[in-house]
């Protein structure tokens, strides 16, 4: 057997990857990157919170050259993380080790928008708010919004199967994504990019895709279903003297505003210091222990006008809400959204943020936070709590001046067991990703995690796809 330099297991393994790059450059020239200076911020996830050691990301532009590279990767068994925006807030969206990042932000065209149908194409690494402004152009929107609007994918929304700001009126992407097309991972293409509001024929494999977080498959292509552009938009700020009367002023609000009530959001006001201290925001309402928001979308401003003005005269008569403001003009809106959407950000300059989001039966949604203000007592710097109220979402935000192992290990399972008490979520709509995959126990039973094992399994028989990520390690 010839010895030598050449048969160190070392030279082998670099030569194999020098090909390995040599392949990719041929597949999608100048599109592939190993600069370690520019591969930083892909290895790192928005909350700062987990790093990887990606040498490589690739950029595709087309569907084509995603199959090309996963039929590559496949046959080379390497691991590839997909990445969309890279705004997820579960450690889903960068690489575990040195995973290959398979980024989606030069697949961002709009293949069709049908203005009869509202119904629009498109791939992948579309950024939502682009998006939101191309339909506003045509009178429609989409159907989903969250602070992260302005980096994250629509096939990243998809893949975390992302809730956010307008559920509550339109409901989950699992009702309004029509179709996908995503690519396997083997490298075959999966056209199931369908354009119909109805298709019963056999399963409907697309959900199976919808909130699997990079695991089960790539999605290159989304169709999707979207709204017209409400004509009228009105937004009321209010102020609650108690968690009890936050949920009174939302059944009160749901009976008398109906079908334009379109998000019903709540914060409390420690989510308000945070906000005004950090992002030097102002509230033009204060001194109140809870907050709420609610916006109106319809047809007819006199009539959404009519319906809030009456629902606000009942809840200030009636002692629901002691203090409010309401906005009609768009400067003012946007103002008023900022305060709720950018809690996110005022958090992490707070400190280290420990990050919970749980689905809860909404009577129960601020006890959690209260019993873990109580547990934790001065070893955490702010306990928070804001959401998604209308869905039954809380998002629990706890912060320290850095991380502490002690601090985690008070906080959990503690709040994974109390939320399994009451029959929720340990994950209402940010995935389980990487932090939260050993967890996914609490809200699923053993028959549930197995079959989605075999899923795995059957789609990803390498485990090439988001490996350490959604499904727990023994797996
Ligand atoms: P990434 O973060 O890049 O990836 C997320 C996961 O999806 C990863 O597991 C990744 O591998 C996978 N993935 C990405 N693209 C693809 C693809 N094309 N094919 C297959 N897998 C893919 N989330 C909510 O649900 N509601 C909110 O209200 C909300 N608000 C937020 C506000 C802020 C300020 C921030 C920072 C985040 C917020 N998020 C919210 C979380 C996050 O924005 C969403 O999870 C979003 O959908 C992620 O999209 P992305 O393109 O950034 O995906
Ligand atoms: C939100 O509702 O603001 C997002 O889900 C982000 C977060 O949980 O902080
Ligand atoms: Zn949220």
């Amino acid at each position: 057997k010839p010895k030598g330099k050449w048969f160190c297991p070392r030279c082998v393994q670099e030569r194999k990857k020098k090909n390995d790059v040599a392949c990719f450059e041929r597949i999608m020239p100048g599109r592939v990157v190993t600069d370690p200076e520019e591969l930083k911020q892909f290895n790192v996830d928005w909350l700062k919170s987990v790093r990887g050691c990606s040498k490589l990301m690739l950029k595709p532009q087309t569907t084509a050259e995603v199959s090309d590279v996963l039929r590559y990767c496949y046959e080379r068994n390497l691991a590839v993380n997909p990445q969309g925006g890279n705004t997820g807030l579960v450690g889903g969206s960068v690489p575990v080790f040195d995973e290959i990042i398979l980024s989606t932000v030069l697949m961002n065209q709009i293949i069709s928008f049908d203005k009869v149908s509202g119904i629009l194409v498109c791939q992948a690494g579309c950024i939502l708010e682009k998006l939101n402004e191309y339909l506003e152009e045509q009178g429609f929107i989409m159907p989903l919004d969250l602070g992260a609007k302005g980096s994250c994918h629509i096939g990243g929304n998809v893949a975390t199967n992302a809730g956010g700001l307008r559920l509550l009126r339109y409901g989950s992407l699992r009702g309004t994504v029509l179709g996908l097309e995503v690519v396997l991972a083997d490298g075959s293409a999966l056209d199931c990019l369908a354009s119909l509001r109805k298709d019963n024929t056999g399963y409907d494999l697309k959900q199976l895709f919808i909130g699997s977080e990079g695991t089960l498959g790539v999605i290159t292509a989304v169709s999707i279903l979207c709204p017209q552009k409400p004509k009228a938009v009105n937004l009321a700020f209010l102020g609650c003297q108690s968690f009890a009367k936050v949920l009174e002023t939302f059944t009160t609000c749901r009976a008398m505003l109906g079908e334009i009530l379109s998000a019903y959001e709540f914060m409390d006001e420690k989510c308000m210091e945070l906000v005004e201290k950090h992002l030097k925001l102002s509230s033009p309402v204060t001194g109140s222990p809870f907050y709420v928001l609610i916006e109106t979308s319809g047809s007819s401003s006199t009539h959404d006008e009519e319906k809030l003005n009456n629902f606000l005269e009942q809840a200030m008569t009636s002692g629901l809400v002691i203090d409010g403001t309401v906005a009609t003009d768009d400067k003012k809106i946007k103002m008023l959204w900022s305060l709720r959407e950018r809690i996110t950000e005022a958090l992490t300059h707070d400190g280290y943020v420990y990050k919970y989001d749980i689905s809860l039966p909404v009577g129960k949604l601020y006890d959690l936070v209260t019993d873990t203000r109580a547990r934790l007592g001065r070893s955490a710097k702010n306990v928070v709590g804001y959401g998604h109220l209308g869905d039954g979402n809380l998002h629990l935000n706890i912060t320290a001046e850095s991380y502490r192992h002690s601090l985690l290990d008070a906080i959990e399972p503690f709040v994974y067991e109390w939320t399994a008490r009451y029959n929720g979520s340990i994950s209402a709509e940010h995935g389980l990703g990487f932090k939260k995959k050993q967890f996914i126990q609490y809200s699923k039973p053993s028959e549930a995690v197995f079959l989605m094992q075999r899923f795995k399994a059957m789609l990803d028989p390498k485990g090439i796809l988001n490996p350490y990520k959604t499904l727990p390690s023994s797996s």
